[in-house]
């Protein structure tokens, strides 16, 4: 099965996919991640990235698809894959129509006066896992590997803005093309706590 994982930024996205890849055996392919860790290796798509998203608009497509497409050919996608943060506007969608069959498209719905607080709120770890303030109780170290933990670079009030923005002038806008397409999944209360939402997305997969 492959999967769309669609939703504004901080919708759950992330947090959602490590719970689906850990009982559904799917590949978690996060464009945001690959771009992160180029940026982290200093390659020349790290340096282009960077601008584009510490100014929290979307990196231009042409690279971003061959990313994508590259990726789709590894062994390890051959046996289902989860796309999180692409397709993010409808030239994506459909260069991505073009090079792999998507068999749903899930959509977390959250009410946008949330995101604000879970994105700044947000601290991440090196080995993937993410967690918010107000449940760390104070600790700085990630509790699955002790790893310290921080905050993203375009996790700040300002590039937030950008980003919601950019969501809803050329990511939204997904969501009529993949009902259209017959391919829609709504998960409709994504304000609810982590493993309440996943208990929503358990029941749309089956
Ligand atoms: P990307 O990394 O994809 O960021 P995003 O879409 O802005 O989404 P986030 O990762 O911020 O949120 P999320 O939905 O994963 O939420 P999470 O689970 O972490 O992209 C970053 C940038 O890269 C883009 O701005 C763009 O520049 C570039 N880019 C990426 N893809 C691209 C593309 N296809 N084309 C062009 N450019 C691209 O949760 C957030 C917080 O909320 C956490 O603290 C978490 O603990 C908490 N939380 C999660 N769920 C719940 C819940 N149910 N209840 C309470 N708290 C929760
Ligand atoms: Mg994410």
């Amino acid at each position: 099965m492959n999967i769309i994982l669609l939703g504004a930024p901080g919708a759950g996205k992330g947090t959602q996919a490590s719970k689906i890849a850990s009982k559904y055996n799917l590949l978690h392919i996060s464009t945001g991640d690959i771009f992160r860790a180029n940026i982290k290796g200093g390659t020349e798509i790290g340096k282009l990235a960077k601008s584009y998203i510490d100014a929290g608009k979307l990196v231009p497509d042409e690279v971003t698809c061959k990313i994508v497409e590259d990726r789709l050919t590894w062994d390890d996608a051959k046996s289902g894959y989860m796309l999180d943060g692409f397709p993010r506007n409808l030239y994506q969608a459909q260069e991505l129509d073009k090079f792999a069959k998507i068999d749903l498209c899930l959509n977390i719905n959250v009410d946008e006066a949330l995101l604000m607080d879970r994105i700044c709120g947000r601290r991440v770890c090196s080995c993937g896992e993410s967690y918010h303030v107000s449940t760390l109780n104070g600790a700085t170290t990630c509790a699955k590997c002790g790893n310290e933990l921080y905050q993203r670079a375009d996790d700040n009030p300002e590039t937030v803005k950008a980003r919601l923005d950019t969501y809803n002038t050329q990511t939204a806008p997904l969501i009529d093309y993949y009902e259209k397409q017959g391919k829609l999944a709504c998960v409709t209360s994504g304000e609810g706590s982590p493993d309440e939402v996943f208990e929503q997305i358990k029941k749309i997969l089956g």
